[in-house]
C-alpha cells in the first residue's frame, strides 16, 4: 500500500516517522485520575517487558489496576514464546494489574473485554474498524495492528494476579522495518494521520473499567461481551488451519465459547476444540472445501 503514495505524501510521512512526539503520562494521570487505572501509573522509557516489569510488582503487592506502559522494549514479549517489536516512541506498549475474583477457567473473557476495548478505543479515535483474530490479535483487514498477551498467577486454584499486555501499532510504519513475522500495520499507515497515543489509552482504559465492573458484578450476565467477540471475528465462518505445535488441523471456524476455546468443524464433520494455538485464514476460495 506505501507504494502507492505520491512523493508529496512520502515526505509528510517520513517526518512523521522520524520524529516521533514522546509518550506524556501526565495526560493519562489527569484524565484518570478517579479511575481504577489512574492510581498507579508507571512509565518508563525503556523497560525489558512491561509484563515481566508489571508480574514483578504483582508479586510484592501492587494494587489492582496498575498501569506499566514503556516508548521501548528490550525483550518485549509475544505469545507463544515469540519476541515483540516495536520502534521507540511510535507505539502503544502497556500492561495492566488484575485481582479477579474468578477461577481460572473464567479468565478469558478478560482478555476479550481488554480486546473489545482495543477495538473500541481505535475506533473512537481513529474511526478505523479492527477485528479480533483468536485468541487475542487485533487486525486490520488482513493485517495485524496489535496483539494481547494474558498472563496469570494461581495459588492452589485461586487466581493471585492477572496481567494484560497489550502491543498496539500506532504511529508506525512497519513497511520500513526487519521481516515481520505477519502482515503488519499500523493506524498511521491506515489514516495517514498521526494518533495520540495518550488519548487511545484514555479511551481504552475508561471502557477496560466498565467492563471490568460489569463482568464482577455478575459473571453469568456477561453474554453481550461474547456476542460482541464473536461478531467482532476475523475468522468466524472461515475455512482456517490451525497450528498447535502438536498438529495443524483444517476447519470451518465455527464459534468461540465461554472458555475461549475455538470450535473447528473439520471436512469430515468432527467437532474439534482449540484452547490455544495459531490461526491462519485461507484467503483463497479455491483453496476451501465443502465442509
Ligand atoms: C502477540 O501478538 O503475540 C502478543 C503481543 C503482546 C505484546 C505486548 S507489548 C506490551 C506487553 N509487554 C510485553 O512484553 N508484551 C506485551
Amino acid at each position: 500500500m506505501w507504494a502507492r503514495h505520491s512523493m508529496e505524501n512520502e515526505t509528510v510521512k517520513n517526518e512523521v516517522f522520524e520524529n516521533p512526539q514522546p509518550f506524556n503520562p501526565d495526560i493519562l494521570a489527569n484524565a484518570l485520575k478517579s479511575s481504577l487505572f489512574g492510581k498507579n501509573i508507571i512509565f518508563r522509557d525503556t523497560i525489558g517487558s512491561t509484563n515481566v516489569f508489571l508480574k514483578g510488582l504483582a508479586q510484592k503487592g501492587a494494587s489492582e489496576g496498575t498501569v506499566v506502559i514503556a516508548d521501548e522494549q528490550s525483550a518485549g514479549l509475544g505469545r507463544l514464546g515469540r519476541e515483540w517489536f516495536s520502534k521507540k516512541g511510535e507505539n502503544l506498549l502497556f500492561s495492566v494489574l488484575l485481582r479477579p475474583e474468578l477461577p481460572p477457567s473464567k479468565l478469558f473473557i478478560l482478555t476479550m473485554i481488554f480486546a473489545l476495548a482495543g477495538i473500541d478505543a481505535v475506533k473512537d479515535i481513529s474511526g478505523l474498524n479492527t477485528m479480533i483474530k483468536w485468541p487475542n490479535d487485533i487486525y486490520i483487514g488482513e493485517k495485524k495492528l496489535g496483539g494481547i498477551l494474558t498472563e496469570f498467577s494461581v495459588v492452589q486454584g485461586v487466581v493471585q494476579h492477572l496481567v494484560l499486555g497489550m502491543g498496539l501499532n500506532v504511529n508506525w510504519n512497519p513497511s520500513t522495518e526487519r521481516t515481520l513475522l505477519y502482515p503488519t500495520s499500523s493506524l498511521f499507515a491506515e489514516s495517514q494521520e498521526r494518533v495520540s497515543r495518550e488519548e487511545i489509552l484514555v479511551n481504552l482504559l475508561r471502557r477496560l473499567e466498565i467492563s471490568y465492573y460489569e463482568v464482577g458484578r455478575d459473571m453469568e450476565r456477561t453474554e453481550g461481551f461474547y456476542e460482541k467477540w464473536n461478531k467482532k471475528s476475523l475468522i468466524l465462518g472461515k475455512i482456517v488451519v490451525i497450528e498447535t505445535g502438536k498438529e495443524c488441523i483444517e476447519g470451518k471456524a465455527a464459534g468461540i465459547d465461554r472458555d475461549g476455546a475455538l470450535t473447528l468443524i473439520t471436512a469430515g464433520g468432527d467437532k474439534r476444540k482449540f484452547l490455544c494455538g495459531d490461526v491462519s485464514v485461507k484467503m483463497n476460495l479455491s483453496e476451501q472445501r465443502n465442509f
